[in-house]
Order: C-alpha cells, then structure tokens, then sequence
C-alpha cells in the first residue's frame, strides 16, 4: 500500500515546519528531510543549521535543490517518513536555472506522481504566496503564477491539506488514510511530551556530565534548590525517600575530605600497573576544593523503620533508590547549566567522621557541583582513552539472557549519534 501524502501551506513563519515535524515524531520509520534550500550566504547557512539542530539527529537530510523525484526514486521501497523542506524554494531554484514555466511544471508532476507512488508517508511544504499585492516586476508575477499553480496541483493530488494561520492547523482536506505517525500517535499522544520538551530532556541526558573542571563563580541557592528539588522527585522503594543532601561550602571542611580523597586516590592508583597506573595517575578524578558546593547524598536505611513496602526481598533498594535521586540531581544540574562531578574515592568511614554522618546513614554520593568554563563533549575517561562507550545493540538480549530476537527488535536510528 502506498503511504500518505500530506501538504502543509501557509504564509512565512506561520508554524509550517514545526507542524510537519510534530506530524512525523510518532512514527517508528526512517526520518528523511529533504532540503531544498541552498546554502547562498552566511544567513542562510545559518538558518539551514538552526534547522538541522531543531530536527534533532534521527533525521537524515538529504539536499537536493533541483530534483527531489530522484530522491524518492533513489531511496528504494522500504517505508520512510520523508518531510520535503519546501516547494517554493524548489520552484525558486529551478527559475533561477532559467528553466521553462513548462519545464517546471513537468518536474512538478513528475514529483507528484512518485510521491504518489511511494510506500513512505510524504509531508511537503509550501508558501501560500499569492495573498499579497499583484507585484510590479513581470519575473516576479511569473514566480508567483508557477508557485500557484503548483500548490493546486499538490493539494488536489495529496491526501491531505493542512493550511496553518498563525500557527494554528486548519485541515482544508482530509483522506481516509492513516498515516504511520498517525496510527502510533492516536495510541500515544495523549501522554507523550511534544517535540520540544522531549528534545530539552534528551539532550540533558546526552549532554549530562561528570565534569572535574570549575571555575570559581558562585551557585545560586535558588538554583540549587530546583535541583535539590528535582532529586526528591526521583522515585523509591515504598515510597521511602530515604535521602539526605549534606550542602557543605565551609573550606575547612572541604579541605579534610581533599585530603581523604588524596589518601584513597593513593591507594586506588597501586592497583594498576605500567602505563595503565601512569595514565590513572595523569587523570584529574575530583573537584573537590574547585566546585562552588559540595553535596554529600545520604541514605537513611532506617527511614520508615524494619519494614518498608517493595524492599523484603531486594534490602538494597533503598540505595537504588538514593541513586535515581542522584541521577535526577545530576540532570536537573546540566539543565541549570550547572557541573556535577562524583566522587567515589573517598574512605565512607572518614567521610561519616568528617561530616558527623551517625552510623545508620549511608554516604552514597559525594558531589562536587558548581560552573564550568565548558562541558566536556564526550566523557573524560574516553577522551583519555581510559575507556569506550559500548555499542547499545550488543547490550540488550531478547526473552532470556544472551537471547537473540525474533518478531519483535528494539531500533535505533543511529546507535553512535550522542558520542
Ligand atoms: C557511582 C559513580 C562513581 C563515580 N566516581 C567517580 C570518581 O570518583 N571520580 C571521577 O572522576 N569520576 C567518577 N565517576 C564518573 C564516571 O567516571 C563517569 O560517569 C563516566 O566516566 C562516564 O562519563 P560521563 O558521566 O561524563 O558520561 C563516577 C560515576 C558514578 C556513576
């Protein structure tokens, strides 16, 4: 069956792409986006960019200024969701390779009849160009007759028509088809987040780090707060909650767990050799004395006494618990523009006597938390080649452990994408 074909048309800056891709978030399919647009000047480079980076890296963009039917013809029969990124950039370029009115008119049915054709689901969109005053220059009328022209032929060959007024959708055409992000949408979108706020979270996670480098600029204690906040969010066993954050700023304390880190850091660096204990000892693993704050998270193991709800079998679980606390912290932190670096050498007996932590809580996370000068692109280790992050597929069995899959295969668009 062939897939859905869907024309978005209004005016400039009337919502148009960011409706198109919120059309195409849902689907499970290959996203390609086909850009018409050149590359002319520093402006234009600079909003084909901005483009790319709102799209987010599952899309693959392909440019093509002059041909987009060959893009189609070239891609095979396997399903995509295809977003064409617009008609009258299209149209513009080939006016300006000189070529015929009627010459455009056939590329444009010659596109038409492959999208037609075509198993992907298609969005294409236009400018409605035509509101405006009849322009005095003769070129710019023939321009604006092609771009006409062009539109009625799209919208009376789509599926679907969908003119957006400031930035409202008004569907002027309906089909019977349901497109793929269609089907999964009508199952998911009552919950999901929109476009941007999923983008604003994944890049928290990909762009979250454990960051050793500060620079000595103050943290705002309102800040802090929404972090702090945000780890008292995290979920726990029973609903136990059974954290603490030690906020330490006084130097002298600082100093002493400095030192602690000195001593286990020692310690830490005998069990290597050769040049593995020579690259350890060149790594910078602490931030300690550098970091604005330093926050010792804490677990009560006794919060909500012996018994607590989810946790007979599995007695850790509220150390489990205290980590996704850390986790949301350390999130919450890379979107405040705030670096958190952990730091787990440390004797937890002479943290627990530094910090006169009493002997039921337990030391979890000690956290250097401050500003940077810049965010490490990729995890220190692997810069330093300590280490390499493993490829996602080869972690994830199906059914029992080392199974492989049958009917159903987890997918993703580009395992190596976030570094
Ligand atoms: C439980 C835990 C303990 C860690 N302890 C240290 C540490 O003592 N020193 C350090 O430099 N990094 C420490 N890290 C940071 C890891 O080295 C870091 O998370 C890893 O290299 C991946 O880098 P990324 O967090 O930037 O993605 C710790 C991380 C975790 C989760």
């Amino acid at each position: 069956m062939s897939g859905k074909t869907i024309l978005v048309t209004g005016g400039s800056r009337s919502g148009k792409s960011r409706h198109a891709l919120q059309l195409a978030t849902n689907t499970n399919n290959p996203k390609i986006f086909i850009a018409t647009a050149e590359p002319l000047d520093e402006e234009m480079t600079e909003r084909i960019q901005k483009h790319q980076d709102e799209r987010g890296k599952e899309w693959i963009t392909i440019e093509e200024p002059i041909d987009p039917a060959k893009v189609l013809k070239d891609k095979g029969t396997n399903p995509s969701f295809i977003l064409l990124d617009c008609i009258t950039l299209w149209l513009s370029n080939m006016t300006m390779k000189d070529m015929t009115r009627q010459a455009i008119l056939e590329r444009v049915h010659e596109f038409i009849a492959e999208c037609k054709n075509s198993k992907s689901d298609i969005i294409v969109i236009t400018n409605e160009l035509g509101s405006g005053i009849v322009p005095l220059d003769s070129s710019a009328r023939s321009f604006r007759d092609i771009a006409g022209e062009t539109n009625q032929l799209l919208a009376s060959e789509f599926d679907e028509v969908i003119s957006m007024v400031s930035g409202i959708p008004v569907t002027i055409k309906t089909s019977s088809k349901t497109h793929d992000a269609e089907k999964i949408e009508d199952k998911n979108s009552k919950h999901e987040f929109s476009p941007e706020k999923k983008q604003g979270l994944y890049e928290a996670i990909y762009k979250r780090r454990d960051m050793r480098h500060f620079i000595s600029k103050p943290v705002d204690p309102e800040k802090l707060g929404r972090v702090l906040d945000a780890a008292h969010h995290a979920g726990s066993v029973g609903y136990m909650q059974p954290w603490n954050f030690l906020v330490i700023t006084d130097p002298e304390v600082k100093n002493k767990i400095s030192l602690n880190f000195k001593t286990a850091n020692e310690e830490a660096a005998q069990k290597f050799n050769g040049e593995q204990q020579k690259l350890y000892n060149s790594l910078k693993l602490e931030g300690i004395q550098d970091a604005a704050v330093n926050i010792c998270v804490t677990c009560d193991r006794t919060r909500f006494g012996p018994n607590v709800l989810g946790r007979n079998t599995v007695f850790e679980t509220d150390l489990f618990s205290t980590c996704c606390a850390v986790q949301n912290l350390w999130l919450a932190a890379r979107a405040e523009g705030l670096a958190v670096g952990w730091v787990s050498i440390l004797s937890n007996d002479q943290l627990k006597e530094d910090l006169d932590i009493p002997d039921h809580i337990q030391p979890v996370a000690y956290l250097c938390v401050g500003h940077t000068e810049s965010f490490y692109s990729k995890p220190m280790l692997e810069t330093a080649g300590w280490a390499q992050r493993l490829p996602v597929e080869k972690l994830i069995y199906y059914n029992k452990w080392q199974g492989t899959s049958t009917d159903f295969k987890v997918q993703f668009s580009d395992p190596n994408k976030n570094g």
